[in-house]
């Protein structure tokens, strides 16, 4: 069911209480590694602020536990926000204290209050009634526009639209609609690329995804235990010694559906999980006893460019190898640049994946980055996410729009584009077309898919190969 928007009611002069995700990376020092998410925000913001809402600002940054803790404040992020706004963040010492109730009480028209970090209060992840309440007598509305935690039924992301009218951001809004619409409204072939660390991280995911997918590509880590599971030795590369059988049903399952699944062919492995480790190539059924596996083979990124290729929708979630080590970020690299390339509609998640086409410059030709983590994996599996089931239906149909490069969003960009042309239209013409750079979208109603229950995957053990022997010899994938 699509949700309301921030363009369905008025704002303006209303005191508007906005969920952001400003859980953003930082270094030792505090300083700002990447402020994609806060760029993310700037449309829903700056068209509060141009219907003279009064912009309440709420968000967590880390794990805080519930207890105060400097590092976890939220002031730098005021600091980068009121550049990028080209304006004035007046910053509150606290989420519901004297603080931020004198801030919100002396607001004017078209002003902005950055609240502190919500998790310094253990009610917001117990998601506490009164809490929530408080929260919502801060403002007239709320405006949910953090799809980053929009998986966590927390009190100011969910618990606050029991008491105040609740609609989505930009933000919000156009997340949804590019993931559902990547999910239920697939031009095929649709090509799922999956990778990082863990099969159990992404089981749901392949489970949702495989009826729908024709093709699916593995890699990273979690390729090992599908390949340990088809019987070769891996040397010492992790994999995950309990999953090996659900990788086995996995194969099955995608042989019955006539998907098509495509393991890596070779690797790239080092001799020791070191960003210095000494790298060698090997086909996988003669990986050396003392490498492990650290990214996908050359061989395999040619596979893989293949298969994306002939993709008219991919869905591509997780890294071919250890990304954050620059001897083993090839495969990343290289399936960035084929995705970007592809002129396929192309939806991206999770860090690396994101970091990876972010670092290329292609930010611009990807259909949509996905600002989540956590919660695009549960959107993909099909879970429930409290933060969006909370927000109020909407019947109209809506369309995939290309979503802005966020990296590159600052505010005369956004005084160029207005908001109203990079926003998904509230109220869109019938039949009307989306184009995005190079590939027509079929416009179709967009829906998300609400089951009751929130899988969760169990925990699993990762292990290394290197006692592991393994039987059977080289097989080809198909
Ligand atoms: C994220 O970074 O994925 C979101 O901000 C959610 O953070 P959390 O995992 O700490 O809830």
């Amino acid at each position: 069911m699509i949700k309301k928007t921030f363009k369905d009611i008025d704002v303006t002069g209303k005191k508007v209480f906005v969920r952001v995700d400003f859980n953003v990376p930082q270094d030792e020092t505090g300083k700002i590694t990447d402020d994609t998410r806060i760029r993310a925000a700037l449309p829903t913001i700056n068209y509060l602020v141009k219907q003279n809402a009064k912009v309440i600002l709420c968000s967590h940054l880390g794990r805080p536990k519930g207890v105060v803790n400097e590092k976890y404040s939220l002031a730098p992020i005021a600091e980068r926000l009121s550049e990028l706004i080209n304006m004035k963040v007046k910053m509150a010492k606290d989420v519901i204290g004297s603080s931020a109730k004198g801030l919100v009480a002396e607001m004017k028209e078209g002003e902005i209050v950055l609240l502190e970090n919500v998790r310094f209060h253990a009610e917001e992840e117990a998601n506490d009634e009164a809490f929530a309440k408080e929260l919502a007598s801060l403002a007239d509305v709320f405006v949910n526009d953090a799809f980053g935690v929009a998986h966590r039924a927390h009190a100011s992301n969910a618990g606050i639209a029991r008491y105040i009218p609740a609609v989505a951001g930009f933000l919000m809004d156009s997340e949804l609609i590019a993931l559902s619409n990547a999910v239920n409204n697939a031009e095929k072939p649709l090509v799922v690329i999956l990778g990082g660390a863990k099969v159990s991280d992404k089981i749901n995911v392949i489970s949702s995804l495989m009826s729908r997918a024709n093709t699916l590509l593995i890699g990273g880590a979690m390729a090992n235990t599908f390949l340990v599971a088809k019987g070769y030795n891996i040397g010492f590369s992790k994999f995950e010694e309990d999953r090996i059988d659900v990788a086995k049903s996995i194969m099955e399952q995608a042989e019955s559906l006539n998907v098509k699944l495509v393991l890596p062919v070779d690797v790239v492995a080092g001799n020791s999980f070191a960003p210095t480790a000494k790298r060698k190539n090997f086909t996988i059924d003669k990986i050396a006893s003392d490498y492990q596996a650290l990214d996908i083979g050359k061989k395999t990124r040619k596979l893989f460019e293949k298969e994306i290729k002939k993709a008219k929708t991919i869905i591509w979630n997780g890294p071919m190898g250890v990304f954050e080590f620059k001897k083993f970020r090839k495969g990343t690299l290289a399936v960035a640049k084929a995705v970007a390339k592809s002129g396929a509609v192309s939806i991206v998640g999770g860090g690396d994946s994101v970091a990876a086409i972010q670092e290329l410059g292609f930010a611009n030709k990807v259909t949509h980055l996905s600002t989540g983590g956590g919660a695009t994996l549960k959107f993909l599996e099909g879970a429930t996410l409290p933060g969006v089931a909370m927000l109020e239906d909407k019947d109209a149909p809506s369309k995939t729009k290309k979503s802005p490069d966020f990296s590159k969003i600052d505010n005369k960009t956004i005084a160029k584009n207005s908001v109203k042309k990079a926003t998904v239209s509230a109220k869109p013409k019938e039949n009307a077309k989306t184009t995005v750079p190079s590939k027509k979208v079929e416009p179709k109603t967009a829906s998300l898919k609400a089951t009751t229950t929130a899988k969760t995957s169990a925990s699993s053990k990762t292990t290394t190969a290197s006692k592991k022997s393994a039987t059977t010899k080289s097989k080809t994938n198909k």
